[in-house]
């Protein structure tokens, strides 16, 4: 089946729905069986923010791959995309919340001040939250295109605070591998949308919101 075709065939949706959902099963399930190492706790909270960074990296890389290769029904995956990046946001701040700090929201807010690192992934999440509220198309309708994508180039800011949030915190073990990895692929999908522009090839892009989250 040519790639188009099968993006557009019915159950393409459910089925990235489906995908998207299975590394939260897959925490679900290590949970229940007991297969989460020797600190669960730990490896819930890193494995959220590590599929928080990755779901970033895939609903940014929609726009690039869709013009590069020539694909327009790829936009239909990039607001589930975008919101999929929401939803491990979310688990991974609800992981550190209680297992960090058994739900204390003083202790929490104390934490937020303390640490650097907090504070630059809080601030992330907190920047993330208008955008997957205005994802929806009647969102778009009522503030206008302009706006919309005024609002959406947030991202240029989440994504380096992403970044440092993980530099941060794996500074204190001096390892910068995978940060440095994350930190190329973001650079590039964000640096390929100044240069679309900048060209002026990006006009199509940046005049089509719907079906488009985050980017
Ligand atoms: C867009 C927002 C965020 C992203 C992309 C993100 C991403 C990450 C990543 C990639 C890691 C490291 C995982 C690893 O070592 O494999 C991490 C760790 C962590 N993040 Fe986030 N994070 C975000 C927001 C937050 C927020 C809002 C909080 C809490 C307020 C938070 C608290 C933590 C904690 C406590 C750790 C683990 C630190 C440790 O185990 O030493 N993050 N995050």
């Amino acid at each position: 089946m040519a790639p188009a075709r099968a993006l557009l065939h019915p159950a393409a949706k459910p089925l990235v729905f489906v995908l998207a959902l299975l590394p939260l099963a897959w925490l679900v399930y290590g949970a229940v069986t007991d297969n989460l190492g020797a600190n669960p706790a730990e490896y819930l909270v890193r494995s959220t923010g590590d599929w928080t960074l990755r779901f970033l990296c895939l609903t940014l890389a929609v726009t690039p791959l869709r013009v590069m290769a020539g694909l327009p029904p790829l936009a239909r995956f990039r607001r589930m995309l975008g919101l999929f990046t929401y939803f491990y946001v979310v688990l991974h701040f609800l992981s550190y919340g209680l297992f960090d700090q058994a739900f204390d929201f003083t202790e929490i807010a104390k934490d937020i001040a303390k640490r650097p690192f907090i504070l630059v992934g809080f601030t992330s999440f907190v920047l993330l939250t208008p955008l997957a509220a205005t994802s929806f198309n009647r969102a778009i309708k009522a503030m206008g295109a302009k706006r919309w994508q005024a609002l959406h180039r947030i991202v240029y800011v989440v994504a380096p605070l992403a970044i440092l949030h993980f530099f941060w915190m794996r500074a204190a073990k001096n390892n910068f591998g995978e940060v440095a990895v994350y930190a190329a692929i973001l650079a590039a999908l964000l640096g390929w949308r100044v240069w679309n522009r900048r060209r002026g090839a990006g006009v199509a892009a940046r005049t089509q919101p719907t079906g488009s989250r985050l980017s």
